[in-house]
Formats: C-alpha cells, structure tokens, sequence
C-alpha cells in the first residue's frame, strides 16, 4: 500500500502540477468516503484508463438538509487510505470544511430542470451542494476522467449536464450499481441499518426486478409497473415509500407509458435511514 493523504487545496494542486508536467493523465473519484466495493470499482476502473488517480474524501455539509444524516455520516480515514492504495489510488485529497467553504464563502453552482423531481424534490438544496463541491473538486483536481456510480443515477445525470453546459474539458463515466449477494445496492448508509431492516431492505431491488419482468413481458403502463413495485415493497412493514417514479432518463420528466429508454426510480426509509436504488429499463 503507498499513496499520500493530502488535506490542503494548495499542496494538492502543487502536487498535481508536478503529475502534469510529466504528461499523465489524472482520474477523480470523488466520495464522502467510508468506501465500499461500489467506490473500488471506480477506483479500480479509473486505475485501468487513467495514469494517475485521485480521490477526494469529503463528507460535505453543502449537500445535508436540516436534519439529515451530516453528524451521523460513518468517517474512518484509515480504513479508507487502505482500501483506496489497495485497489490503485494514488493520493487521498481530505479537506476539512473550513479548507473547502472558508468565512465568506458565497458562490453556489446549480443546474436547472433535472434536480427539481425525484430527490431533489424530498432533499431541497440537496443537488446544488453537491453540483458546487463537485464543480470546485474539478476546479482543484482538473481532471481529465472522473467516475461517479449508477446507482445515484439522478445525481450522475445532473453532473453529465453540468460538465456539458459549463463547457468542463473533462470525460464523465457512469459505472454500474454494486450490489450485495442479496440485491440491496451498496451504499456507506448500509451502516445504518439495524439487524431487521437489513434484512427487509432488499425488497427494493426486488420491486425493481419484478417491473422489468413485467416490462419485458409486454407491460408499457406506467401506473401499473408503479403499482406493483408498492405493492411488493409495502409487503415489507418496516418499508416507508418516499418515492417510486419512472422517468424519461434525458429529462427526468415522469412518463405515463414506456416508449423508449426509461428510469425506474426510489427512494425508501427504513426506520431513520433513507435507501435510493434505480435501474434503467428499455424497450
Ligand atoms: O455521491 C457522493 O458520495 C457525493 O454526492 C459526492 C459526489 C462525493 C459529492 O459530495
């Protein structure tokens, strides 16, 4: 295992000039850390394209609603920097919030249209904390790859757009979900869950699986796939739906029939933990 940690803009940049000057090509995961196969793959993946790779470790406060997990969010840096020099990073960028958002801080980036349904309408404010960290990261890291996991595929959609309408000179990968042996999509806020709602939690990826059964039988009717996805995760009682929705996957725009290429999204509490999971259908 060898790579740095390194918790300062300045020494990172410093850092990445000297990566630059030798021609290597720079790989960024960025993660609020407590790593998980979902976050190896990318690594591993940025590793295989790229010749230099960075991650950044940042739980960012930004991106918290009142209320929300921020607190509670898992750290453990060490465990982290194994994980990460094992599977091929090479530096661990792990600002504090003071290095990341100093006194006066007041610049926000924000995309339009795409962040208003699905969790961007049960987490206000959600997106645009996490569109200004990851616009400053790039701005920090100048990355010429960078790789961000399916499964928050929302989030994954509203980065694609922001990097294409800021004119970001950088390829963004979307990689595919990880999951458990059991289908529940790996996720650091796993951790969170008691011995019971583990257990139930993987009703989610069930109610997804069992609409695209549906689908590929000939089902096109939004309210029925909806319907029966509820009804397989209501048979869990610890299951609290936020949202069930199927989307256009260019626009997010709820859809009525499946013409096309479709996103099947939701989001699910278990007690006080709040799961998204999603696949992406097509016909
Ligand atoms: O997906 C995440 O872990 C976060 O939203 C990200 C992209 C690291 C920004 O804080």
């Amino acid at each position: 295992m060898s790579g740095k940690i390194i918790h300062r803009i300045a020494e990172v940049r410093s850092k990445l000039r000297e990566v630059r000057a030798l021609h290597k090509s720079i790989g960024f995961v960025p993660t609020m850390g407590y790593l998980h196969e979902g976050h190896l793959s990318l690594i591993r993946r940025a590793r295989q394209d790229c010749d230099f790779v960075v991650i950044s470790i940042f739980v960012n406060p930004l991106q918290f609603g009142v209320g929300e997990d921020y607190a509670e969010y898992p750290r453990d840096l060490s465990r982290d920097a194994r994980l990460a020099f094992s599977n091929g990073c090479d530096l661990i960028f792990a600002p504090t919030v003071k290095e990341m958002y100093p006194q006066g801080f007041a610049t926000f980036v924000e995309v339009g249209g795409l962040t208003e349904h699905l969790c961007g309408a049960s987490r206000p404010g959600h997106f645009r904390g996490v569109t200004t960290v990851v616009t400053k990261f790039f701005n920090i890291i100048t990355p010429d790859h960078t790789y961000f996991g399916q499964k928050d595929a929302q989030q994954a959609l509203i980065i694609e757009r922001m990097v294409t309408d800021l004119n970001l000179d950088l390829t963004v990968h979307i990689l595919p979900t990880i999951r458990e042996a059991d289908g529940l999509a790996m996720s650091s806020r796993n951790t969170y869950l008691k011995q019971e709602e583990r257990r139930a939690a993987p009703v989610l990826y069930r109610g997804l699986c069992a609409a695209q059964e549906k689908i590929e039988k000939g089902e096109r009717e939004v309210e029925n796939l909806i319907n029966l996805i509820t009804e397989i995760i209501t048979s869990e009682p610890l299951a609290k739906i936020d949202y069930i929705s199927i989307v256009d996957l260019d626009n997010l725009q709820p859809i009525q029939k499946i013409t096309g290429k479709a996103l099947i999204a939701l989001a699910v509490r278990f007690g006080q933990t709040r799961l998204i999971d999603n696949i992406i259908v097509e016909v």
